[in-house]
């Protein structure tokens, strides 16, 4: 096997490991969320991932070798975060929470996205047109997959700003003058200030 060809099984190997973990935590993550468009995100994005265990499947079959799977540490980490802040997620506003989310999912996306794009260029390089192509439908769900995220994040960060003015706005007037609340405010002041 060409040394370029046994970096490509090796880059499969890994991702086959990393999406099979993803298929259990998915649910997970889409339980914890509250914002029912977050929800539906976790859940197409669990479907499609079930899909790209299958795509990674053909890959291997597209460069005639058997479907190998190598344990992904990278993933392992990247989803005991998550849990973890599956767990502080429940001791939190639903807003931060679910923002919390987005952002452990995101990391996902991206270690994704990296794998993919080069696995991809490994596959176009050695001309297995087959696997090239399997490995940009994938790809192009995952950055999508992503896209989605920050669109979902965005009206919710907006909300979150102005709870956080509100807040403000109550320590002001004197209402909540809690130590906690006072940290909040003196962050604000520092933001304002940079
Ligand atoms: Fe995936």
């Amino acid at each position: 096997m060409s040394q370029l060809k046994e970096l490509l099984t090796k880059e499969l190997s890994d991702l086959l490991d990393a999406e099979t973990q993803l298929t259990q935590a998915l649910p997970k993550m889409a339980q914890a969320a509250h914002h029912p468009k977050l929800k539906e995100a976790f859940e197409k994005h669990l479907l499609q991932t079930r899909g790209h265990v299958e795509r990674l499947r053909a890959s291997f079959e597209a460069l005639g070798e058997e479907p190998a799977s190598e344990t992904c540490k990278a993933m392992q980490g990247l989803i005991e975060e998550g849990s973890n802040t599956i767990k502080e997620g429940a001791n939190m506003d639903p807003l931060a929470a679910d923002l919390a989310l987005i952002a452990a999912a995101q990391k996902v996306e991206h270690y994704e996205i990296a794998s993919y794009g080069t696995a991809r260029g490994l596959a176009r390089q050695i001309g297995v047109r087959d696997c090239a192509r399997l490995l940009s439908q994938t790809l192009g769900e995952e950055e999508s997959a992503d896209f989605l995220l920050t669109a979902i994040a965005d009206p919710l960060v907006q909300q979150l700003t102005l709870d956080d003015m509100n807040a403000d706005v109550n320590l002001d007037k004197g209402e909540r003058k809690t130590q906690t609340a006072r940290g909040r405010r003196g962050v604000k002041q520092e933001r304002d200030a940079a």
